[in-house]
Formats: C-alpha cells, structure tokens, sequence
C-alpha cells in the first residue's frame, strides 16, 4: 500500500527510532512491502520507516544507473534494519540531497566520503559493506532520519539551499531520499 509521506515539520520526523526486535513477521515483510512501494511510487532513492509514521530502525534505499544522474554511481537494492555506520576515516564530502519528506528542494550537506555499515536484513541475517560516495551519502542521509534528523539540519550554507527546479532546470537532480 502507497503510504503517505510526512513532510518537515511533522514532529514525528524528530523521533528517535526503536530497534526491530523481531525479524520474518508479517507485520515486518507489510511495513517493508509499503515503504517499497511508496519510494517507487515517488521515484525516490531511499526511504526511512519514520518518513510514514513508523518508528522502527528500517530503512530501504536503492539506485539504478541512470543517464540522468551521471553522477550518482548505482546503489544496490537494499534493506538495513537496525543499521550502525562507521565512518572508516574523518574525510568529508559536500554533495546536493534531496528528501521526500522536503519536496521540491536540493541542498549541499557534508557527508563521511568513506563509511562501513553494518546490520540486518529482513530475515535478521546480519551483514556488513565498506563504501563510498553516493552509496554512503544515501546511507548517512536514511540512517539520520532513525535519529530525527533531516538534512537541512545539516546544511553549513544556506546560500546553497534551494528548489530542485531552479536548481537543476535541466533535471539532472538527483532522485529524494
Ligand atoms: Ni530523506
């Protein structure tokens, strides 16, 4: 089922998150079913479980490659329950976001370039991945909405805020997260 998507400013949006305790229940294969459904459903690139007024440590993220977005390298299908991130060194990278949850806006928020991330998946099966750029920045970007965070929080310039139109008039945006 397509579920609504909460916008900034919703104070469920600043909640901290609760760890999954049970993996393989149909109540956790329906919140996923949902959430996938509804990144799709808004072409987005990932989606965190509160976005829809879950307060679970569940996100999903994906990117196929895309002529569109010749700058953000393809991210496998995912799902990470209950995730812990790793920056792997202190290294920084500025890159434009976009959120579902603030549609219509793009702004440049500093990332750790190099990050491992570790969890579990549906089943409960833990696992683990070290990587880098887009891949990490979708990551760090879900993984702070499980701590209430939204990126414009993390944006240093505001002067590099804005609407996703103005923006990139050509499109070439990459999808919200
Ligand atoms: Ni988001």
């Amino acid at each position: 089922m397509i579920r609504a998507v909460l916008r900034m400013g919703d104070p469920r949006l600043l909640l901290r998150a609760e760890p999954v305790q049970a993996f393989g229940t149909a109540e956790l294969a329906a919140l996923l079913s949902d959430m996938r459904e509804t990144m799709v459903h808004l072409d987005g690139a990932g989606l965190a479980a509160p976005q829809i007024g879950v307060g679970l440590r569940v996100v999903i993220f994906g990117l196929q490659s895309n002529p569109r977005y010749p700058d953000a390298e393809p991210v496998p299908d995912t799902v990470l329950i209950n995730p812990v991130l790793e920056p792997m060194d202190d290294e920084l990278e500025d890159g434009w976001e976009g959120c579902l949850s603030v549609p219509g806006m793009r702004g440049v928020v500093p990332r750790y370039k190099h990050l491992r991330y570790s969890g579990c998946d549906e089943q409960g099966r833990r696992f683990s991945r070290e990587v880098s750029g887009f891949h990490a920045r979708v990551v760090q970007h879900e993984c702070d909405h499980l701590d209430g965070i939204l990126y414009p929080m993390r944006i240093r310039d505001l002067a590099r805020f804005g609407f996703t139109d103005v923006l990139f008039p050509d499109g070439s945006a990459t999808p919200d997260d």
